[in-house]
């Protein structure tokens, strides 16, 4: 008979659970996020109460200036120092499929993390469902050298018609699911949470993080431990989730991924783009008209291995 997660991570005052939290939405004035850094230590005071201790600033790429990321990390570390709010602030980004052929080498390098040779970027499965797209991203990403965690697929419906067929795709290409508590404990609806307990349960999901916004949408990684015990998962299966894997990804990074031959087309033939619909090609394609994507992938992928 398993113990329930329920007894074994009730926490008294002062007790630290331990959790790193991949994605969470913690920087001021840059994104749906808070507000402003009131909100932001309201945020913070909410993840550790939830029992984590590090967690990745990852602002929507879209909506930050990405070289600013890292400064603006850095006033957030030092107002939860002031604040006494024990909590390791490391920068990142949430990275849209749309976005990928936006970022030099530069910034692609600020958002990610992990060491040297290992490093690996947050990207999120889209909301719009858009497949093709996806796909077409995480190639992108691996062919400049970055391995893919891919923010909250569960609520991506089309990655699970046909038995995760294009889910799948993903998986065997190396990348890692980050499931998101919120999904898991209900808060994106029945479909996704059915799509998030189907990942935990099969052992599928690589990650739970919290994609935490702020009060509507606080930190749950505590409720998403106790939800993946009752999915099945043990104790120690189900705190791995929230604890050691992130960390490890964290410390030790995502080694490298396969890359199918076909994962890129040939840029220069590329056909254009059609002008609306969701399985319009990556709009990456248009990046800075006078570097080639070639060029700036070998660019990043030198950039990815130091
Ligand atoms: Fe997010």
């Amino acid at each position: 008979m398993g113990v329930a997660p329920e007894d074994t991570i009730a926490r008294p005052s002062g007790y630290q659970a331990g959790f790193v939290d991949l994605h969470v939405h913690l920087l001021p004035g840059v994104d749906d996020g808070p507000g402003n850094l009131d909100a932001t230590l309201a945020l913070a005071r909410l993840a550790a109460a939830d029992g984590i201790v590090c967690a990745t600033a990852t602002p929507h790429v879209a909506s930050v200036v990405v070289e600013e990321i890292p400064e603006r990390v850095g006033e957030v570390r030092a107002a939860l120092a002031e604040a006494a709010i024990p909590i390791e602030v490391h920068a990142g980004g949430e990275l849209g499929a749309r976005g990928v052929g936006r970022l030099s080498a530069d910034e692609l390098r600020t958002i990610a993390h992990g060491p040297p040779g290992a490093r690996w970027i947050l990207l999120e499965a889209p909301l719009d469902g858009a497949v093709g797209r996806l796909h077409r991203a995480a190639d992108e990403l691996r062919c400049c050298g970055y391995g893919v965690v891919l923010a909250h697929p569960e609520r991506c419906g089309p990655l699970f018609e046909d038995d995760m067929r294009e889910l799948r795709k993903e998986l065997e290409r190396g990348a890692v699911t980050q499931v998101s508590s919120s999904s898991l404990v209900g808060m994106h609806g029945t479909r996704a949470r059915r799509n998030a307990a189907r990942l935990v349960a099969e052992r599928h999901a690589g990650l739970i993080a919290t994609d935490a916004h702020g009060p509507r949408r606080p930190p749950s990684l505590t409720a998403a431990v106790a939800a993946a015990f009752r999915l099945g998962l043990t104790v120690a299966e189900a705190r791995s989730l929230v604890a050691e894997r992130p960390r490890a990804l964290l410390e030790r990074g995502l080694g490298p991924q396969p890359l199918p031959a076909d994962a890129i087309p040939q840029t220069p033939t590329e056909p254009p783009a059609p002008s609306s619909g969701p399985e319009a090609p990556p709009s990456y394609a248009a990046g800075s008209p006078d570097v080639s994507r070639a060029a700036r992938r070998a660019r990043a992928r030198s950039a990815a291995g130091g």
